[in-house]
C-alpha cells in the first residue's frame, strides 16, 4: 500500500513548476514606435524603460502591462548586434517567451539536465529593489525561454529598467493575461518540439489536430497542444501539412526564416467590449464571411451574447464538452506576415477553437491571396 500511494504522489508532481508568463520580449525595429502602437492602439501602460538615459549604451526596452500581461519591446542602438541580426533576418517577431518561476537556479539547471540548451546563464543582477535571477534556453528558431525568479524584487520591472509612464492617456481594452503562445516550425518539427517540452519542462500533451481537422480545400496543417503541470502555460505547436497550395505556416516560415512564435492568445471577460475599442483603436482584423453567422448557433447551441453583435465584431464561436469560447484574429502586427493576437474569451471551453478553423483558415488564405503567397 505505502508504495502504491508514493508512485501515485510522484505522478501527480509537478516536475517542473512554473507560475504563468513573466513577460513576452519582442525584438524590433523601432522599440519608441512599437511602444505607442500597443499603447494607442491595444491599450497597454508604459511601466518602465532601459537606454542610454538609464546607462545602457547598446539597445532600448520599453516594458509595457496590461493586468497581468507584460511585453518587452527591444531595438538595437547599433548595427552588429545580436538584436539588429535578429531584426534584419525575421523582421520583428518574439525572441523571448519568459516563464515565472519561484527559483529560476533550479528550473534552468533542471531544464539543462534534461538537455535544454542553454541561450543565457544563469545570472543574478540587483539594484536598491532587491536581486532578480534568471537563465534562458533555447526551444524553436531563435525563441528562448528565460526562466525569472522575482520573489526578492521590489521594482517595477528589473535592475538596469526606470519606472516611465505613459505620456498619453491610455484606455486599457480589459486583456487581462496570456491564455496560449503558438509556435510554428519546420515540416518534421512538431514531435520534436513536443518532445522537448515534454522531456525538458514536463509538460503533457493536450490535444493533436491532425491535417484533417486542420485543412480547407487548399491547404492544411497539424498541431500538438502541450501544456505545464498547472494548466497557466499552453503552447500549441503547428507544423505544415500537404495540400494544393501554401499553407500559412509556410508562408510564415518563408518570411520568418525560422520557426517561431506566430501567434499569442490574450484573454478578456468581455471580447465585445474589448474588441469594440480594439476595433476603434484601429487594429485589424481577419475577415470571416457573414454566412458563418447563418449556421454558427445549430453548431455551438444557446450562448449568453447576442448574435447580431458578435456578427457586427466578427467574433467567431466554438463548444466543447466543457462550454463555449468566443475568439477573434487580428491581422499580422508588424509588416512581414508572422506574428498575430488572438483575443479569446473563455466561457468554460477549454479548448482552442476546432470548429472555427475552416472560417479562419479561409479567411488566412484570402489575405495570403492578397499578398500573392497562396
Ligand atoms: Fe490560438
Amino acid at each position: 500500500m505505502s508504495t502504491l500511494t508514493q508512485e501515485k504522489k510522484e505522478t501527480t508532481r509537478d516536475s517542473f513548476p512554473l507560475n504563468g508568463t513573466d513577460y513576452v520580449e519582442f525584438y524590433v525595429g523601432n522599440a519608441k514606435q512599437a511602444s505607442l502602437y500597443y499603447q494607442a492602439c491595444f491599450g497597454y501602460k508604459l511601466i518602465a524603460y532601459r537606454g542610454p538615459e538609464t546607462g545602457y549604451r547598446d539597445s532600448v526596452s520599453y516594458v509595457l502591462e496590461q493586468n497581468k500581461i507584460r511585453l518587452v519591446l527591444t531595438a538595437s542602438l547599433t548595427p552588429d548586434s545580436e538584436i539588429s541580426k535578429h531584426v534584419a533576418y525575421h523582421g520583428d517577431g518574439v525572441k523571448d517567451v519568459a516563464l515565472w518561476v519561484d527559483d529560476a537556479e533550479i528550473a534552468f539547471n533542471t531544464a539543462v539536465q534534461r538537455g535544454a540548451e542553454v541561450a543565457r546563464p544563469l545570472s543574478q543582477i540587483e539594484d536598491e529593489d532587491g536581486v532578480i535571477k534568471m537563465g534562458s534556453i533555447k526551444t524553436y528558431g531563435e525563441t528562448i525561454h528565460t526562466f525569472v525568479e522575482r520573489k526578492n524584487y521590489n521594482g517595477v520591472f528589473m535592475p538596469g529598467f526606470q519606472a516611465r509612464t505613459s505620456s498619453r492617456k491610455i484606455d486599457p481594452v480589459g486583456l487581462n493575461f496570456v491564455d496560449h503562445c503558438v509556435g510554428n516550425v519546420e515540416l518534421g518539427g512538431m514531435n520534436k518540439w513536443v518532445k522537448f517540452y515534454q522531456d525538458v519542462m514536463g509538460f503533457k500533451l493536450l490535444i493533436t489536430f491532425d491535417d484533417k481537422d486542420i485543412s480547407t480545400e487548399y491547404t492544411a496543417l497539424m498541431s500538438k497542444v502541450v501544456s505545464n503541470g498547472n494548466g497557466y502555460i499552453k503552447f500549441p505547436i503547428n507544423e505544415p501539412a500537404k495540400g494544393l497550395k501554401k499553407s500559412q505556416i509556410e508562408e510564415y516560415l518563408d518570411f520568418y526564416k525560422t520557426a517561431g512564435v506566430q501567434h499569442i492568445a490574450v484573454s478578456t471577460d468581455n471580447i465585445i467590449d474589448t474588441v469594440s475599442k480594439l476595433r476603434e483603436n484601429g487594429v485589424d482584423f481577419l475577415y470571416v464571411p457573414e454566412v458563418y453567422y447563418e449556421t454558427v448557433l445549430e453548431r455551438v447551441g444557446q450562448i449568453d451574447e447576442d448574435l447580431e453583435e458578435l456578427k457586427k465584431l466578427n467574433i467567431l464561436i466554438d463548444r466543447d464538452e466543457d462550454g463555449y469560447l468566443l475568439q477573434i484574429f487580428t491581422k499580422p502586427v508588424q509588416d512581414r506576415p508572422t506574428v498575430f493576437y488572438e483575443i479569446i474569451q473563455r466561457k468554460g471551453a477549454q479548448s482552442f477553437g476546432k470548429g472555427n478553423f475552416k472560417a479562419l483558415f479561409e479567411a488566412i488564405e484570402r489575405e495570403q491571396e492578397l499578398r500573392g503567397t497562396l
